[in-house]
Formats: C-alpha cells, structure tokens, sequence
C-alpha cells in the first residue's frame, strides 16, 4: 500500500512539470524544420533596418506625431512636402551591401500611418504626396537586384486612420482612461482590422518574394492593443500561406505560442546571454539605431562611435544573435552623412574580416573567452574567432587550449600567428603593431 502510494506521489509530480512545461504551438513545424527555413537568415547576421516617412521632414522622431500631440491636420504639412528627389535605393542597397549587411527590412507604415506603398486600401500613400512614385516598389528591385534580401516592417498601429480607436500611446491621447469611450464614439475598430489585413495581403502579394515580415507592435491591458485587436493569428496564417518560408518577428502578441513568432526582437538593448525561450535557446535579432531615434532626427548627438557599432555586431553573433542596424533617410531620400560615415567604416572592416561574422554563432563552452576579447565560431568549418577588443603586447594565451590548435593566423592578410603550449596554454606570438582594423580578428584553425 505504502509503495503504492509512494508510486502514486511520485508520478503525479513527474507529470506537473511535464504538463507545466508543455508549450503550445499553432502549426506543426518541427525544431529541425524551422532551423532549415531560418538557415539564411542565421548564417547572413546583419541587416539593415530602414525608418523612413513623413516624420523624416520634422526630423525630431518618427514618434513625433505622438510625442507633440500632433492631430492629423497639423501634420498633413509634411504630407503636401513629401518630395524625396534624391532617392535612389540602388544606391542605399549598395551601401547596405558594401557595410556587410545581407538584408533590409523597411517600414512600410510606421506608425503615422502613411504608407511608402501604393495601397489601394488608402490615399495616405507616397503615389499621392509631390513624389508620386511607389517607393516599396523600386526599394524592393533594387535591393533584390545587390542581392539583399527584402523584408517589410509594418505598423500594426494607425495614427491617422479614422477607425483607429485612441488609446493610452495614442496622439490624441488625454492620460485620463475614462475619456476613451466618448473620444472613440463612432469609431468602428473592425473597419481597421480589416484594413490592417488588407493592407498585409498587398503587400505580401504585390511585391514578390519577401523574406521577413516585421509587425510593430503590441501593448496588451487597459488602454492598449494585443492579439485580439489585430487578429493576430489571422495575420500570421495570413503571412505563412502568403510568402511560405517568411520570417516573422514578435510583436503580434503571441508569446503564448512557440510558433507564435520566429524570433524575439530586443531592441536597443545589449542581451548578457543567448536568450532563452520554451525551454531552449531562441532565434534572436536585436534591433538597433546609430543615436537614438529611428527616423532620421537632425539635432540627435549620441551616435555611437565605429568601435561601439562593431563590437554590438561581434557580441550579437558571439551570443547566436542577428544584428538589425538602422538608417533613417532623410527628407530628401538619401543617407545622412553620419549614417554613410558609419556604414562605410563598417564596411572596412566587414570587407576583411566577415568571415568572422557569416555563419557564425557562440563558441562551445570548452573555449574559454582569452583577455580582452569576444568569440564567435564557424560550426562548419571549426574555426574559431578571437576579436580583439584590446591589443596586446606579443604574446597572448589562449586559456587551456593546449592540444587543440591546428594553426592560428590573422583574418584581415591570412598571415600566421606563431605559437607555442606552455603548460595548459597556448601562447601567440603576436607583432607589437596592431593591424589596421579597429577589432584585429585573430582565426583559430581547431584540431
Ligand atoms: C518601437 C517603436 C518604433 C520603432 C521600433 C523598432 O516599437 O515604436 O518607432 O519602429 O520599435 O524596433
């Protein structure tokens, strides 16, 4: 009886955390499955994020129309302006792809609510303002044709449609709930999720293969919006029957599910370790901006300087992450000069030291991080990377490495680093100058 009962105790609480655990999934896709579908994206790393509507005329934040409390009348100015006449997107593509970065995402609504894309769902669009062109179109040939690839970020939220109920993010927000209900009487929310659903069925059909789907974003409880304002898992059904294969971001709302999204977006944030999700660890791309706003903002000083963007790239990967970096256009459609500053000193180092940076993910823990450095491994080829955060005077150990090492040279020339394994070590006899590249990249050719 005893036994029994001891049996009886012991599997109800083998069973708890079991059922606990359980993660529910909408779709069948196995791990092995969604590996193969995200291959690319993890081997490319780096990509480019593109901010760019009416907000890049006031060029204080494309969160300007809230942050002012604009209505949609005060900001139809920069509707009447909108006039890129530099915009060229071979030539962004370019840049893109000379800095390294193997796709682009790029807003197709933001927030505002003024599509980039000739809707045929809406007059608030670029073929309507003085430019009169579909930018979407000619953004996604030119970036196909560099071989990028094409992703579309779009804005759940609408802050011009008139359907769009206000809430607490609102511009016409009050800060007081209970002014909600008068302010959206008349307001029918269910026109807006239809146009929302519209609005992605175009463009995932309109514009050929598109490769990642970024929706932004959700703010669930009082005065906010969550998954069954949008119709989350319509919109996800929707992208997957669309575009098989599309790559889908996290901000639908539905973290309850394990497929409920492909990848978590930190954004501007450094994360301390591979993040963790459902029990393992999870596709993850940070996102992030030069300075601080995400639409091209004039006055902003804090860009952060080659070395900083570099070393987010390198510690994103060192981590199994991607690398999301930001450009926000200007009013005329180019490329701020800080913006081309910045990507081409990436570039620079991108051009000699990628190798480090494609297909490459965390080093497997028996590889201890030497003095000064980060690393990123290639599972294929197993070589391992030491970036080199300080330079140090000739000799260098490699903690424990002993028996390990097959050869060891630089990235940037392939020129051979000698070495010895004093002890436990291994000890690189490195020259006293450092090489002409802000991180030297140190290549381990393992046993
Ligand atoms: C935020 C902001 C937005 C930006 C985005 C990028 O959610 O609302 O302006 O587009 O993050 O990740």
């Amino acid at each position: 009886m005893r036994r029994f009962i001891y049996t009886l105790v012991f599997s109800v609480i083998a069973v708890i955390p079991a059922v606990a655990q359980e993660t529910r999934k909408l779709g069948n896709e196995t791990d092995e499955q969604k590996k193969e579908r995200l291959a690319w994206w993890t081997h490319d790393r780096f990509g480019m994020f593109i901010h760019w509507g009416l907000y890049a005329l006031p060029a204080r934040h494309e969160w300007v129309k809230h942050n002012e409390r604009l209505t949609n009348e005060a900001y139809q100015k920069y509707f009447e302006l909108f006039d890129p006449d530099l915009y060229n997107p071979k030539e962004w593509a370019k840049k893109a792809k000379n800095a390294g970065m193997k796709y682009a995402v790029i807003t197709a609504k933001h927030h505002e609510g003024f599509c980039l894309f000739d809707s045929r769902y809406t007059d608030y669009k670029a073929t309507n303002t003085p430019i009169g062109r579909d930018l979407i179109k000619e953004f996604v040939e030119a970036f196909r044709a560099e071989g990028l690839k094409v992703g579309f970020y779009y804005s759940l939220i609408d802050w011009h449609h008139p359907d769009f109920t206000i809430d607490g993010v609102h511009p016409q927000r009050t800060g007081n709930a209970a002014d909600y209900a008068k302010l959206n009487e008349g307001k029918n929310w269910d026109i807006y999720r239809k146009y929302l659903h519209n609005q992605v069925r175009e463009l995932l059909t309109n514009y050929g293969k598109i490769d990642i789907i970024w929706f932004d974003f959700s703010y669930p409880g009082e005065n906010g919006k969550g998954h069954d304002d949008w119709d989350s898992k319509g919109l996800l059904a929707m992208a997957r029957k669309l575009q098989p294969g599309i790559i889908v971001d996290d901000r639908l709302d539905l973290g309850e599910y394990e497929d409920g999204q492909d990848f978590i977006s930190p954004e501007q944030y450094k994360v301390d370790k591979w993040p963790e999700r459902y029990g393992k660890k999870f596709a993850w791309e940070t996102c992030q901006t030069f300075s601080g706003s995400w639409g091209y903002h004039r006055d902003e000083t804090s860009w952060k300087n080659t070395r900083q963007l570099l070393v987010l790239l390198i510690e994103t990967v060192s981590k199994g992450g991607n690398l999301l970096l930001n450009v926000g256009p200007t009013a005329r459609g180019d490329f701020d000069y800080r913006a081309d500053n910045a990507l081409a000193e990436i570039g620079k180092w991108m051009g000699h030291n990628s190798r480090a940076i494609y297909g490459c993910t965390e080093a497997p823990e028996e590889f201890k991080v030497p003095a000064g450095s980060i690393l990123t491994y290639n599972e294929k080829t197993k070589r391992l990377y030491i970036h080199l955060l300080d330079y140090p005077l000739n000799n260098y150990t490699l903690p424990d490495y002993k028996g390990k090492v097959k050869y060891v040279q630089f990235l940037h020339d392939g020129s051979e680093i000698r070495f010895s394994e004093p002890g436990n070590n291994v000890q690189l006899s490195l020259p006293v100058h450092k090489p002409q590249y802000e991180i030297p990249v140190i290549e381990v050719i393992l046993k």
